[in-house]
């Protein structure tokens, strides 16, 4: 495997192990039951999976980072993780200018100093975050003149990267600096001179820590769109104009209810082609709660795209996560009754997830062999002319499960996060066999379902795909015999599995016995291959209490191909007269036609003809 270069910048804190090859990313991954929440169950001590995540990283010329705060580092049981799986760490609030710069020219640095000391105890990098931002502003850069606010961020710029000299890898220079709609945010910068500030800034920010690499960081612009459009026009003309800029972070705040952002690969890569660094920053995933299989499998999905967009751009120099645990997350916070948009769940433990985003780093030999349990109540929940919708019951895996494969006729023709899946571009009036295999982060497959059919309705325009045709052999009205000669014509584009078919014809009993015998005198597909049955029909449709159904045995009928003529005869055990001239399907052609009273079934479904 050819590794992506290792990202350029300074690296004199850093202990990620560089020598590390692929060869020895063998993952010893801690494996715990998992509960409806998904969430290993509570405790305390858990082992550090190795390697760990910035390992597996590096061995991709890449890091794996956190964001922390500081009362959090007071929590010895999360320091042991954030200072042993991350190779970077990025403070939450602690570099703010509220915090930094409350008052003009009274710098506080300590709570930001203790970041970068748990950093450096560690061997980590610092990402600073962040310098210029319209949020956690003092009160007093509001309060400014227009006319003075860019020697105020000037000053405070100068002050606090000037501070950091040489202990930060990448500053976020500038934060937010777009509304969703791409226009410009308004902010005391942007007031008092416009998208310019974002230059100054970074020149600001390029005096102070020339080694730094600067960035400007946005959410939202994660995928293609009116945002990102913003951000790619305005660091192609900072590009252009030689402003100092290194990189550019995409925050990644997903959410599950929101969909994936869009080509988010493409949209990294478009940047990278800029000729800047480009970072994931501000990484989770959440949900709306309660969490279900559904959800937390479209959770896993995106920690993995994510980390498989950022693996698939060169200059896609690292992730970070918002935190790494649930314990600390900002969301529930920000967003009621919305959480677990991290790795590691508020007991510290680590969750299926986890294991997700270490694959997708490269992690090979996790130790879970076990596959998912199989799906199971697999059922056909609709149809259309074209489509079958299923369902099932979500499976279970000692780890997590990741999806479903769904097949049909033993092809797989999809997947699926959730427990339902829609099978489109069938043809009507056609019956086809699904089975379902859940899969797990490591590969593991389970067996298939048992099968379910699923037969389409007939299409539009009346006739279907299947008709059937109909001929009298039977010129005596009133004997003991019915003789109707029947055939079946697909008039579809798709083949239809003869065993779903059943063909009915409705008829009067008449007084006499009800028991019936029925035979095959002659059909082109084979009587054997025929069976035919008399049943009382329940209908109170003069002509039509009984009916003769006609099955097939096995075999399917081709797109435009007709069964060919099958010869019917039935009779009563008593062998008693009928009055068929007012039979509800009886006609009395000689010659094949289409016969709008006899029914055609597929899987118990009336596709052509109309029942009495
Ligand atoms: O420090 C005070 C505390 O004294 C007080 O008791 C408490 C009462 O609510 O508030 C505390 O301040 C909170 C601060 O975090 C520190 O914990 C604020 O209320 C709270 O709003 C603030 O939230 C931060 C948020 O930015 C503010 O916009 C989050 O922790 C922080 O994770 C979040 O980070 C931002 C990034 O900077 C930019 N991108 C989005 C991201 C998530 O919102």
């Amino acid at each position: 495997m050819t590794l992506a270069p290792a990202p350029p910048y300074r690296s004199r804190h850093r202990s990620i192990r560089r020598g590390l090859t692929a060869a020895l990313i063998t993952a010893a991954t801690v494996l715990l039951p998992v509960t409806a929440a998904g969430a290993a169950p509570t405790g305390t001590a858990v082992a550090a999976a190795s390697p760990t995540l910035n390992e597996l990283a590096a061995a991709k010329g890449r890091y794996f980072a956190s964001a922390t705060d500081n009362p959090e580092l007071t929590d010895t049981s999360y320091t042991a993780t954030l200072g042993s799986e991350f190779g970077q760490i990025t403070p939450g609030n602690s570099m703010k200018w509220d915090t930094t710069e409350p008052q003009r020219g009274q710098f506080s640095f300590a709570k930001g100093d203790a970041v970068v000391s748990f950093a450096q105890a560690h061997g980590q990098d610092v990402r600073g975050h962040t310098l210029v931002w319209h949020s956690q502003l003092p009160g007093w850069v509001s309060a400014l003149p227009a006319s003075e606010v860019r020697a105020a961020m000037e000053s405070h710029i100068a002050g606090e990267a000037g501070h950091y000299k040489g202990r930060i890898k990448a500053w976020d220079v500038v934060n937010e600096p777009f509304n969703d709609d791409g226009t410009y945010r308004t902010s005391p910068f942007y007031n008092a001179m416009g998208k310019d500030y974002i230059a100054y800034a970074l020149q600001a920010a390029h005096a102070a820590d020339p080694g730094a690499k600067l960035y400007i960081n946005d959410y939202n612009t994660d995928g293609l769109g009116a945002k990102s459009d913003a951000m790619y026009n305005l660091v192609r003309d900072l590009k252009a104009q030689g402003v100092p800029i290194d990189g550019v972070g995409f925050q990644a705040h997903l959410a599950v209810q929101y969909g994936f952002p869009t080509q988010m690969q493409q949209n990294l890569q478009r940047f990278a082609d800029l000729g800047v660094d480009v970072a994931v920053t501000e990484l989770d995933v959440r949900m709306v709660l309660p969490a279900d299989a559904t959800k937390l499998a479209a959770q896993s999905d995106y920690y993995r795209r994510v980390t498989e967009a950022c693996l698939g751009v060169s200059r896609c120099v690292g992730i970070t996560i918002w935190d790494y645990t649930d314990k600390y997350s900002w969301v529930p916070g920000t967003f009621s009754g919305q959480g677990l948009a991290c790795l590691w769940d508020a007991n510290l433990q680590p969750k299926p997830v986890l294991d997700v985003v270490r694959t997708a780093l490269g992690a090979t030999g996790s130790g879970d062999t076990t596959a998912p349990s199989v799906p199971a109540g697999l059922t056909v929940t609709g149809t259309s002319s074209s489509s079958v919708s299923l369902s099932w019951t979500a499976s279970t895996d000692s780890v997590g499960v990741t999806g479903y494969d769904i097949f049909r006729g033993g092809t797989q023709v999809g997947s699926s996060t959730g427990t339902s899946f829609t099978n489109s571009g069938l043809s009507a009036s056609t019956s086809y066999s699904f089975t379902v295999r859940a899969k797990d982060a490591a590969g593991n497959v389970s067996a298939q379902s048992s099968p379910v059919t699923g037969a389409t309705t007939a299409g539009s325009g009346g006739g279907g795909s299947l008709k059937v045709q109909y001929k009298n052999n039977d010129s005596a009205a009133g004997d003991n015999q019915i003789k109707p000669g029947l055939q079946l014509v697909n008039t579809g584009s798709g083949a239809v599995a003869l065993s779903s078919v059943k063909i009915r014809y409705w008829f009067s009993g008449e007084a006499g016995s009800s028991n019936y015998s029925a035979w095959c005198d002659y059909a082109v597909v084979g009587c054997g291959s025929l069976s035919q049955s008399v049943s009382s029909s329940g209908s109170s449709t003069a002509g039509a209490d009984h009916y003769l159904e006609v099955g097939f045995s096995s075999g399917s009928l081709a797109a435009g191909a007709s069964s060919g003529e099958m010869q019917l005869r039935f009779a009563k055990s008593d062998w008693s007269n009928f009055s068929e001239a007012d039979d509800y399907s009886r006609g009395t052609n000689t010659s094949f036609a289409d016969a709008p009273k006899i029914g055609v079934y597929v899987n118990g479904t009336l596709v052509w003809g109309a029942a009495p």
